[in-house]
């Protein structure tokens, strides 16, 4: 039943900020397949592919599993200084493969993201947890322009980032990349969950976690036939998998962004340490770089939880078992 877990308990309510995108799609259906999360909206950002393209698929890929219900806004189109520039080569210019309703059901709610988000955390009688797994383009406009709401959210998480190395550029994680200021002045506002609240809770799950959690070709064989959420997710895996083979060399496709959503669902996954994380925004070699004391050598409080590491064999047999479930309810 929506709403409760599966232990009759209340589900965490969670909206959703992406940029649908191969993983993106993936993360909307493991929020909508566990019992655990209630998915209560979804906001849509430029990244992967144009806010058009985002926002189009984020609408297709809830009728594909039956979540029509779910309210979906538009939020921005471009980053807050930068010029968009997208993963098209990833993700291909419509940002989704595989066999999807052609046009959406519906269209996107008549308000933007950040009126939707306004309005969910406005109403909301517990904290709402926001996750984002695009730029942070609409979360930065949530730290300025809503701060008598920031305690109605009960933390942030990111698929954003990296420790090390970047994947975009040698320094810079993509969604990070993309828009360096907004992530700047998320971070700034950020803390450590469950520390003393000096923010908002924030946790960073980024590719030093996400490159673990990688699906394969024999994932997708698992899933495919297994109704239309299973080919669908096939097919989606044949595209991100075939991606990642040819460009990186690489057995499989990290999943980046489902890593948010099976970390509310098991915290235990994914290892993290609180680190002060600071964005640089200039400089034309780093920009977008997520500059994470490690070592805590600047003395600097930390301001979020930093993913280190994932407990791969988990989070795949939990990514594949829910879709598989998410097939058979849908079907
Ligand atoms: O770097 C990976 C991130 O960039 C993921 O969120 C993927 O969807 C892309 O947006
Ligand atoms: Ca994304």
């Amino acid at each position: 039943m929506i709403g409760t877990d599966a232990t009759g308990g209340v589900a965490r309510k969670v909206l959703l900020d992406c940029d649908p995108g191969h993983d993106d799609a993936i993360a909307i259906m493991l929020a909508v397949a566990d019992p655990s999360i209630d998915l209560i909206a979804v906001t849509t950002v430029a990244g992967n592919v144009t806010l058009e393209h985002t926002t189009s698929n984020a609408l297709r890929v809830l009728d594909l599993i039956g979540r029509a219900d779910i309210p979906v806004a538009a939020g921005r189109a471009g980053p807050r200084e930068r010029e968009l520039s997208t993963a098209a080569v990833m993700h291909g210019e419509g940002g989704l493969a595989g066999p999807l309703p052609i046009a959406p059901s519906r269209g996107p709610a008549d308000c933007t993201a950040l009126e939707l988000i306004e309005q969910v955390l406005t109403e909301a009688v517990e904290p709402v947890t926001l996750v984002a797994t695009g730029p942070l383009t609409n979360m930065a406009d949530v730290v300025e322009s809503l701060p008598h709401l920031h305690h109605m959210i009960r933390e942030l998480v990111i698929m954003g980032g990296a420790v090390d190395l970047g994947n975009w550029t040698p320094a810079a994680e993509f969604n990070i990349w993309v828009d360096p200021h907004a992530a700047d002045i998320v971070f700034r506002a950020g803390c450590v969950p469950g520390a003393e609240r000096t923010g908002i809770p924030l946790t960073m799950i980024g590719l030093e976690v996400t490159h673990r959690a990688w699906l394969t070709d024999e994932h997708a064989d698992e899933l495919r036939g297994t109704g239309d959420v299973g080919q669908f997710v096939a097919e989606l895996l044949d595209h991100f998998v075939g991606f990642h083979q040819d460009r990186f060399g690489w057995e499989g496709a990290p999943i980046h962004d489902a890593v948010t959503i099976a970390h509310l669902i098991d915290p235990t996954l994914v290892t993290a340490i609180p680190m002060n994380v600071q964005i640089e925004t200039e400089s034309p070699l780093c920009s977008g770089r997520t500059v994470a004391d490690r070592w805590s050598v600047t003395g600097l409080p930390a301001n979020a939880l930093v993913g280190l590491d994932i407990d791969r064999n988990r989070f795949v047999t939990m990514l594949v078992q829910r879709l598989q479930h998410l097939g058979s309810e849908s079907a």
